[in-house]
């Protein structure tokens, strides 16, 4: 099937920043994931870059009110572990054909990553409605969204990369812009000191972002 938009929407409409996560630490991730969703922020992907990706992704989807997806996903083998893992989206900084295709037999969406009109028409005609910008800050940023929204009006994006609370507004003001990607939500000091309030308030504050 093409993208599964009926899923990917309520996923990507939920609030204005998805938190993009990398964590190594299975203790962290409950309380983690708790932080954001009682913040605003129940979408969360979470990066496959550390050993214990999969395991934390397990550990989050059974947080009430979090959607939980995967990111930097890269190929097939990464798109069956986020989906055994209970992921119910999947994000990847790029878009193969070799991915598009495969994530076709799955019903959990896919979010692959454009940074040009041609690579975003060829992932359109490939069945892919919401793509994610990336990375967004590096190549081109809002004005660069503006630019395709008038020949390029049936596609939605994800800006993710270099995005942060001074420049969100830049993006979520954007028609073709369904929500923002983002790291700053999620501070390596906070997590290792765990201090959950410090990233619930950050979420609350990135939640209220184009209100
Ligand atoms: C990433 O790949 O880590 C994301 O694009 C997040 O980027 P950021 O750290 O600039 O928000």
């Amino acid at each position: 099937m093409a993208q599964n938009v009926a899923q990917l929407t309520p996923v990507l409409s939920a609030a204005p920043v998805v938190p993009v996560i990398v964590l190594d630490d299975i203790d962290a991730a409950a309380p983690l994931a708790d932080a954001l969703v009682k913040g605003g922020l129940p979408a969360l992907e979470v990066t496959l870059r550390t050993p214990n990706a999969l395991a934390i992704i397990k550990e989050m989807a059974g947080i009430e009110g979090a959607f939980v997806g995967s990111g930097t996903v890269r190929n097939k083998k990464q798109i069956e572990q986020s989906i055994e893992a209970g992921a119910t989206f999947m994000v990847s900084p790029g878009a193969p054909s070799t991915l598009l295709a495969d994530a076709e037999a799955y019903d959990v969406p896919l979010l692959p990553g454009v940074s040009t009109a041609t690579e975003a028409m060829a992932a359109a005609d490939a069945g892919y409605s919401y793509l994610k910008l990336f990375p967004a800050e590096a190549v081109g940023g809002a004005k660069l969204l503006k630019s395709f929204a008038s020949p390029l009006p049936d596609l939605k994006f994800c800006p993710t990369g270099g995005v942060s609370p001074e420049n969100a507004l830049n993006y979520l003001s954007l028609p073709n812009v369904v929500c923002v990607g983002g790291s700053w939500v999620v501070p390596n000091e906070a997590i290792k000191n765990r201090e959950f309030d410090k990233i619930e308030a950050l979420a609350r504050e990135a939640a209220q972002l184009g209100k």
